[in-house]
């Protein structure tokens, strides 16, 4: 089939990586005679406001609206801002995942052949689970809407509703249903993640999450306070299939995660909704790094396989699904095999070499 996607590169280093994702894509495709994705590049983001003050054209949000998927490089500037001192990501980012309704942040948190985990004697196959991060609402439901008082007193409200809650935990069931279980016990399982010990609105996550689990009675049930998380996600990490929570939570500890499996540039994303889905690397821009050709395109180059997948089983598509795991693949065996991989997973590879020996092994 044919798709149409459209792309924001965005700042920093998200140029530099998208141009690898899209590399190699194009390069999966060529072996594939029916499968095609048409790449449009808009401007967004940081760059894009300092140049123009504009931070998301329309004609780029158009493109976005129109097209069949988006795929997203990373936005922002530390010392880029909004009048209420906030970044540019949540015009671009955060804005695509609300009016577009993506509610499900899925956020894959895998171990590969030859990564070296901060965790002691963690390899392949030991961690492997994913996290459903709620995306619509939460804590983030109060973006551009918190209020600061005679600049004394500042809030922003979180907002739970039970259709938000209901369908990102039902994401969750339903993704642990095609899974293969925990690495640790084979077990099919869905750890809901919350602080419902301490606030109303956690506990009416919780209390959602055992609704919807009754419809599960092959999925073992699992809980944790967000706080014994962050710990077991660091002491039996191989215990967790699926985990399930709120949007700044799931913002929080995605990035702990990446700690374990090599870092952030180790983490893929997609933020799905029902009718379009963006994926996008979970890390930023990397200011620091950008320009040098160091930076990891992995995660990249694994949210366009995410990318392909969605689209595949969303068109039934066999085409899209084979070049999902196509790429995945080469991804795994290119990094098995140690030879290329850029400075933050201990090599001196450059970012398109990186690419490149990907589009080889394909
Ligand atoms: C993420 C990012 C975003 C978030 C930023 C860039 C707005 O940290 O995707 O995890 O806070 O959700
Ligand atoms: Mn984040």
């Amino acid at each position: 089939m044919n798709y149409q996607i459209a792309v924001i590169p965005g700042d920093g280093i998200g140029p530099e990586v998208i141009n690898e994702g899209i590399k190699v894509i194009e390069a999966v495709q060529r072996h594939i005679p029916g499968l095609s994705l048409k790449f449009t590049r808009y401007k967004a983001g940081a760059d894009c406001y300092r140049e123009t003050g504009i931070p998301f054209p329309k004609e780029a949000y158009k493109a976005c609206i129109e097209a069949d998927a988006i795929y997203l490089g990373a936005v922002g500037y530390p010392d880029v801002l909004m009048l209420d001192g906030t970044e540019i990501a949540g015009e671009v980012v955060l804005k695509l995942r609300f009016d577009l309704d993506l509610y499900a942040g899925v956020r894959p948190i895998k171990l590969y052949p030859g990564i070296d985990s901060v965790l002691k004697g963690r390899t392949a196959g030991d961690i492997d689970y994913v996290i459903l991060r709620e995306n619509t609402e939460g804590l983030y439901a109060s973006r551009g809407g918190g209020n600061l008082l005679r600049g004394e007193v500042a809030t922003d409200t979180m907002v739970l509703t039970r259709k938000g809650t209901e369908r990102i935990i039902r994401y969750a069931f339903e993704l642990a249903k095609k899974r293969k279980g925990a690495p640790r016990d084979g077990r099919k399982r869905v750890t809901c993640v919350d602080k419902a010990n301490v606030l109303k609105s956690y506990a009416f996550f919780r209390k959602i999450y055992d609704e919807v689990a009754g419809d599960y009675p092959d999925i073992d049930r699992d809980y944790a306070y967000i706080d014994a998380m962050v710990l077991w996600m660091n002491q039996i990490p191989e215990h967790y299939d699926v985990i399930v929570t709120e949007n700044m939570f799931g913002d929080i500890i995605s990035d702990l995660a990446a700690s374990t499996v090599g870092g952030m540039g180790m983490a893929p994303s997609g933020d799905i909704g029902d009718q379009h889905a963006v994926f996008q690397p979970s890390h930023g821009t990397a200011p620091t790094i950008a320009g040098k050709g160091i930076a990891n395109p992995i995660a990249t180059i694994l949210s366009g396989s995410m990318m392909l997948e969605w689209l595949g089983s969303r068109h039934r598509d066999a085409q899209a699904l084979e070049a999902a795991q196509k790429i995945e693949e080469a991804v795994t065996r290119v990094l098995a095999e140690g030879k290329v991989r850029t400075p933050d997973i201990g090599g001196s590879a450059k970012t398109w070499e990186v690419g490149d020996a990907i589009v080889e092994r394909l």
